[in-house]
């Protein structure tokens, strides 16, 4: 099956990096947010990213016409309808992934191969909602989506092992490195990643190192791009919580549970750096202070 058309629900921080890259490898896309301002926002910030390229050299001016023209902004849902995948980046909340896809389920022609761009939810759950189980994968992109080079593409026992095969090659037709992972919760990336991020934090609470000392020793010590408090900060804390409290209730395990600070900052407020705080305070977004914790 040809792919012509991409939809993407969605155009917040995952949805808005989804929709640059459809765009960028040639496709023709349409992202959908709930408003035209959440459209505008998004779009805003796909302009940006691209204007960047330009200015840096990778990109021409009519290279990034081209690609602006290639993509569309909508609010209604039924303007997916011709698509021939579309991937979703909502809120993670079950309730409204599955109510979305009982509804595109509805309005896209039978062909139509559904993603959930979900980091944590299980994809069968999902792909429950719909009549086309069949034609249901996981598509999990990275934080900065244009940046980072893999999509985790999952598969259910009900995934059509051609539909599996065909999203592993539209993954790499958008310029990522696919891999090939089971529909086991957090996929291969969240389930060793989630621990370790939770684990620095439990280091911190047992006062092994500072916020600083500890970002220090992984970065510099390991080669990591950045200390897991700068990266809890940059997925954010209530995502990670989230993430935690969907592995833990999955798996059961100590090592998915979120400790007591992560909960007291999140309720607080402290949602990383989108919020101004959170490991560290960004009042200074050049100059980012740790926190006193
Ligand atoms: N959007 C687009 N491009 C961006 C960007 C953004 N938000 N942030 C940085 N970039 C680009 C820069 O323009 C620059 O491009 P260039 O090399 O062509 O000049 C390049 O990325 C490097 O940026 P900087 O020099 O400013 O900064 P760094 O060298 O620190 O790189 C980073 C930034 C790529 C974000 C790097 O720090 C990194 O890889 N961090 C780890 C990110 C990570 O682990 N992401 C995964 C999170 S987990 C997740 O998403 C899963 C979810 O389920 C939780």
């Amino acid at each position: 099956m040809a792919i012509h058309k991409v939809g993407v629900v969605g155009c917040g921080l995952m949805g808005s990096g989804i929709a640059q890259v459809s765009a960028q490898a040639g496709f023709p896309t349409v992202v959908r947010e709930v408003s035209s301002e959440l459209v505008d926002k998004g779009l805003k910030g796909i302009e940006k990213n691209l204007s960047r390229l330009v200015e840096k050299g990778s990109l021409t001016e009519a290279a990034k016409n081209e690609i602006r023209g290639r993509l569309t902004g909508v609010t209604s849902i039924s303007e997916l309808k011709d698509c021939d995948v579309v991937i979703e980046a909502i809120i993670e909340q079950l309730p409204a992934k599955r109510e979305l896809f009982t509804e595109l389920d509805k309005l896209c022609p039978p062909h139509t191969i559904f993603a959930s761009n979900t980091s944590s939810l299980t994809i069968t759950e999902i792909a429950a909602a719909t009549k086309r189980p069949q034609r249901f994968v996981g598509l999990h992109f990275f934080n900065p989506v244009p940046i980072m080079k893999l999509v985790e593409v999952v598969r259910t026992i009900a995934t059509d092992p051609a539909v599996y095969e065909e999203m592993i090659a539209f993954g790499a037709k958008l310029g990522k490195t696919p891999v090939h992972a089971n529909d086991s919760g957090g996929f291969i990336v969240n389930r060793l990643l989630v621990p370790y991020l939770l684990d620095a934090i439990r280091a911190l609470e047992e006062g092994v190192g500072s916020v600083v000392d500890i970002d220090n020793s992984m970065k510099l010590g390991c080669g990591y791009p950045m200390g897991p408090f700068t990266l809890l900060d940059f997925v954010g804390l209530d995502t990670t919580y989230y993430i935690a409290q969907i592995m833990f209730d999955e798996f059961k395990e100590k090592r998915f549970a979120a400790p007591p600070l992560l909960k007291r900052m999140v309720l607080a407020g402290w949602h990383g750096k989108k919020s101004g705080r959170g490991f560290y305070d960004y009042s200074d977004p050049a100059n980012p202070k740790p926190m006193s914790l």
